[in-house]
């Protein structure tokens, strides 16, 4: 039974199969689960914010319940303004753990009244991520499996 809103947050640069397999699982537990895109002046991205929410919300358009949005600042206040009880974040692995425990309890420390979830993607993901897809993109390599279609044409018409 669905009964919240929680936010995906992240960076998304490019999205992939891993998150999308999480925004799958995501859709079915919360009424509403907001994909945020977070703006970050520090890092320089691949894509613009821009770009990383048009494939969003072209390779999420089958979900009713999901929304693509940007948020900057602290996520904690994002929530807020959105009305979120929880967080989602997903854990492929053991070396996940560390960095995401410690953002949880920052974010509980920020905001007692917000919860993160974790929720494990499918097993064949568990070596996924955007750095290493914009890694093999770069150097040729195919990237079938990995990304959505749109996301793989996208990658190679920004690194050719
Ligand atoms: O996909 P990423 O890059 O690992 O996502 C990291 C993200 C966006 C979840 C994290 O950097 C974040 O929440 N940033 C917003 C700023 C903030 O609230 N920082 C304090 C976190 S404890």
């Amino acid at each position: 039974m669905k009964t919240s809103i929680a936010i995906y947050p992240g960076s998304f640069d490019p999205v992939t199969n891993g998150h999308l397999d999480l925004i799958e699982r995501g859709e079915k537990m919360f009424d509403l689960l907001i994909v945020g895109v977070l703006q970050n002046a520090e890092k320089t991205p691949l894509f613009s914010v821009k770009e990383r929410v048009e494939m969003l919300r072209e390779v999420t358009k089958q979900w009713s319940d999901v929304e693509i949005d940007v948020f900057g600042g602290l996520l904690v206040d994002y929530a807020r303004k959105r009305g979120a009880g929880v967080i989602l974040r997903g854990i492929r692995a053991v070396s996940d753990y560390e960095y995401e425990l410690q953002m949880a309890l920052m974010n509980r420390k920020l905001e007692p009244r917000l919860e993160t979830v974790f929720m494990l993607p499918g097993v064949s993901y568990s070596f996924l991520s955007s750095k290493l897809v914009r890694e093999i993109a770069q150097l040729g390599a195919p990237l079938n499996g990995l990304v959505p279609p749109i996301v793989e044409e996208r990658l190679r018409a920004k690194i050719s």
